[in-house]
């Protein structure tokens, strides 16, 4: 996902909206303990980065235990035997908490269990985006160093885990750094060039569906796509559909179809959004900057199943053919259009199902013609439909109806699709 000029608009917006709120953090009672929850900066008093540590753990995903400095982690219930996941915030323009922490935690918590700690750096955050730039390598070192302490109780800098979100990410690439590249691994979101192991780009990367394409839909169009990523991966570790992605050399190859599984480099186990160990992948070794691509739905859970769909005409035709396709289940309709350049006999395209392909009874086909005064198209064509699910098995096997459909101009033709589930 990408880090945009949206950022530049939303600095503007921040200094408009200087209605900011001066208070502690609540401090709240859970179980005997007690509760700590993020710091509220005032833009005007912040100055100073106020670094806080706060524990989530299973027995109380709701409660932060604010580490204390010093030897505060021998005393907590920190548990050195599980993995540690660190969770560090961006920017933030109003110096309040970011509100997708607490489902993150639980997200995280639901799916496994670990320590979880949620770098609260609220202050260092607030007011213009320079200067909370300019906190980021300090808040890096801090973090480091807290790091450092865990390490010194005997934890392995592999078990810990970074999670970065926006500006977060930028610090978590340092506090790695910081560790000569010695941690577990590394979640970032939020940038346009490919920089890890594995880059995501989702949707292209761009602009994301159910996201508003306009500036009057003010805040929200300003953080809607970049703040997706956060979303995905909060859906990810809640549902059972697997965001599943494929290597590929651009967006624009990856909907053409020639995309198609993860043979290279992942000998073929396709990466996935998530906590599974090594993103699910085989590797004989680590791939560096591995473009990897996957559609999602415009709203939550966001998962999509890839099918790939193809049309092979009868007879090639003189003119470009184009083809709109339909996936229905009981709940759902998705829809892709083929186009079948002239003079060629195939057009395929990939499209991007909320169902498995299982779970789709039936596809309309519906050939779109566009018919001139001056040049009238052709009536009808006739040709062969076939789908199949990503990753292609390794014989390329796809499910087809039989020959000779026969599409009318500008008309649904419905057909039922019987895939049974595996
Ligand atoms: C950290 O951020 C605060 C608040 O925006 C700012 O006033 C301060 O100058 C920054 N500190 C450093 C060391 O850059
Ligand atoms: C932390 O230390 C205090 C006093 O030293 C003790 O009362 C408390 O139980 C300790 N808390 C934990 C979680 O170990
Ligand atoms: C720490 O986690 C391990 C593994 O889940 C568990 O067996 C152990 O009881 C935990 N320790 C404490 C003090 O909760
Ligand atoms: C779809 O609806 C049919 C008929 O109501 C039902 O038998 C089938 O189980 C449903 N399929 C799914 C996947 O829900
Ligand atoms: C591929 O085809 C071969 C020969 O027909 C068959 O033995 C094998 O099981 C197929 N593999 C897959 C993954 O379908
Ligand atoms: C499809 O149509 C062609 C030409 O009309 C015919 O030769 C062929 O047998 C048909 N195939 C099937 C499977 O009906």
């Amino acid at each position: 996902m990408v880090e945009d000029l949206k950022r530049k608009l939303l600095i503007v917006l921040a200094v408009l909206l200087l209605l900011s709120s001066a208070q502690a953090g609540g401090t709240d009672r859970l179980a005997g303990h007690h509760c700590t929850d993020f710091q509220t900066a005032n833009l005007l008093l912040g100055s100073k980065l106020k670094v806080q540590f706060l524990l989530f753990t299973s027995s109380s995903p709701s409660c932060g235990e604010l580490i204390l400095a010093n030897d505060g982690i021998k005393n907590s219930s920190f548990n050195s035997s599980l993995e540690t996941k660190i969770i560090i915030h961006g920017f933030r323009a109003l110096g309040t908490k970011p509100s997708w922490v607490d489902g993150l935690v639980h997200a995280i918590l639901h799916t496994t269990q670990v320590n979880v700690i949620a770098v609260d750096w609220v202050y260092g955050s607030t007011g213009a985006y320079p200067s909370a730039v300019e906190n980021v390598t300090q808040l890096a070192l801090s973090i480091s160093q807290f790091i450092s302490k865990l390490l010194a109780l005997g934890v392995s800098g592999t078990s810990i885990h970074i999670i970065g979100v926006s500006l977060g990410a930028h610090v978590g690439g340092l506090v790695g750094h910081f560790h000569g590249g010695q941690l577990g691994r590394i979640t970032d979101f939020g940038i346009r060039i490919p920089v890890g192991h594995i880059d995501y780009f989702v949707n292209g990367g761009k602009d994301q569906p159910g996201c508003p394409r306009f500036i009057s839909a003010g805040y929200k169009y300003l953080i809607c796509d970049h703040m997706r990523a956060v979303h995905l991966y909060v859906s990810a570790l809640k549902h059972s559909c697997p965001m599943m992605a494929f290597p590929c050399a651009s967006h624009q190859e990856f909907l053409n179809g020639h995309c198609l599984d993860c043979v290279d480099p992942f000998l073929f186990s396709c990466p996935r959004i998530g906590l599974l160990k090594q993103a699910g992948v085989n590797m004989r070794k680590l791939p560096k900057e591995v473009e990897v691509y996957l559609m999602t739905s415009p709203s939550a859970p966001f998962c999509t199943h890839h099918s790939l769909v193809e049309f092979h005409l009868q007879k090639k035709r003189n003119r470009v053919t184009s083809i709109e396709i339909a996936f229905f289940s009981n709940s759902t309709k998705d829809t892709v259009k083929i186009t079948i350049p002239k003079q060629q006999e195939m057009g395929k395209r990939l499209l991007a199902h909320r169902v498995p392909l299982c779970q789709i009874n039936s596809v309309t086909l519906k050939y779109l013609s566009k018919n001139h005064f001056w040049k009238k198209d052709e009536s009808f064509i006739v040709g062969k439909f076939c789908a199949a699910p990503l990753p292609l098995d390794s014989n390329r096997t796809m499910s087809c109806l039989p020959w000779n459909l026969t599409l009318p101009t500008n008309m649904d033709i419905s057909y039922e699709l019987p895939i049974a589930c595996a």
